[in-house]
Order: C-alpha cells, then sequence, then structure tokens
C-alpha cells in the first residue's frame, strides 16, 4: 500500500535526531501525510504493541516506549510499507545494514531510534490509533 506509520522513539528523540531523521526519510521519498510529538502512557503503549504481549522483552519495551516522547508521522510513498521496512533495517542495530536508519541512530535492540508498521493492516490499525482524519494531509 501507499501509507506506513512511523514513530521516532523516545531515546532517538532525546538525543536530537528527529530533524535528521524526517530529513532521511524525505530524501527517501516519502510524503508526510501527519505528524505530530506526543508521549504513550504505558497503558496505550501496551495496546500499540498488544502483538508481544508475554514475550520476555515485553515489560522493557513498554517501559521504554512510555519514558519519554515520541515523534509520529503518517507517510505516503509507493510501496511505503516494504520500502520504508527497507529503509530502517534490521530490529537489531547490531544486524542492520550499513546506511538504513537504525544502523545510524539506534543504540540497541530496545532503543532502535525508529518504528515502522509490518504491512498495510497494521499501517491502517496504528494510523487510527494516533491520528484524526482532521489531522492527516493527503499528497
Ligand atoms: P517495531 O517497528 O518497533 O515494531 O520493531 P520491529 O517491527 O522491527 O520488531 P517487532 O515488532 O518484532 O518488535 C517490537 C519491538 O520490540 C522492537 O522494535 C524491539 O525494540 C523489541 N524487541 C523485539 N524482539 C526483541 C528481542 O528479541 N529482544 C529485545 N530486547 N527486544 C525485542
Ligand atoms: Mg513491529
Amino acid at each position: 500500500g501507499r501509507i506506513t506509520l512511523t514513530m521516532i522513539k523516545p531515546y532517538a528523540v532525546k538525543q536530537h535526531h528527529v530533524g535528521a531523521i524526517l530529513s532521511r526519510i524525505e530524501k527517501e521519498g516519502f510524503h508526510i501525510r501527519a505528524l505530530k510529538m506526543t508521549q504513550l502512557p504505558a497503558e496505550k503503549a501496551e495496546i500499540f504493541y498488544e502483538e508481544h504481549t508475554g514475550k520476555s522483552f515485553f515489560p522493557d519495551l513498554i517501559e521504554f516506549m512510555s519514558s519519554g516522547p515520541v515523534v509520529v508521522a503518517i507517510l505516503e510513498k509507493e510501496n511505503a510499507v516494504d520500502d520504508f521496512r527497507k529503509l530502517i533495517g534490521n530490529t537489531d542495530p547490531a544486524q542492520a545494514e550499513e546506511g538504513t536508519i537504525r544502523r545510524t541512530y539506534a543504540k540497541d535492540k530496545t532503543r532502535n531510534a525508529i518504528h515502522g508498521s509490518d504491512s498495510d493492516e497494521s499501517a491502517k490499525r496504528e494510523t487510527r490509533f494516533f491520528f484524526s482524519s482532521m489531522e492527516e494531509f493527503p499528497y
């Protein structure tokens, strides 16, 4: 599909990487349809990542994702979901390819800089989770 959702995660925001990451995303041809900074209370982070409920890393993930503000955006581009996952790279920055956003800006598997939707279905769910129709602007 043409739409994906991204979230610049708390540690990357704290490290002042927001501008560089958004710049990279635009350079790669993604159009920003919606954008905001917000902070997820733990109960909201648990819903966003509910597919991972019960996994060993879930408590750390929720604590981290609710630890500070995030920058969330709806992105539009042809083949957005797959191309964006390629641009951000492997979940573990040590395994992410050179030049990917995670390889460049991530610290470790938890503080991995950025989120990208994993399917068109997830993208739809995640855009509605964060944004109302009045906050979104088609390209
Ligand atoms: P997101 O874009 O954040 O959804 O990452 P992803 O799609 O690359 O990975 P996934 O959805 O499988 O996992 C969500 C998040 O949980 C990851 O971004 C990691 O921070 C964390 N995570 C996943 N697997 C592991 C793991 O094996 N160990 C640890 N410590 N964290 C993990
Ligand atoms: Mg995921």
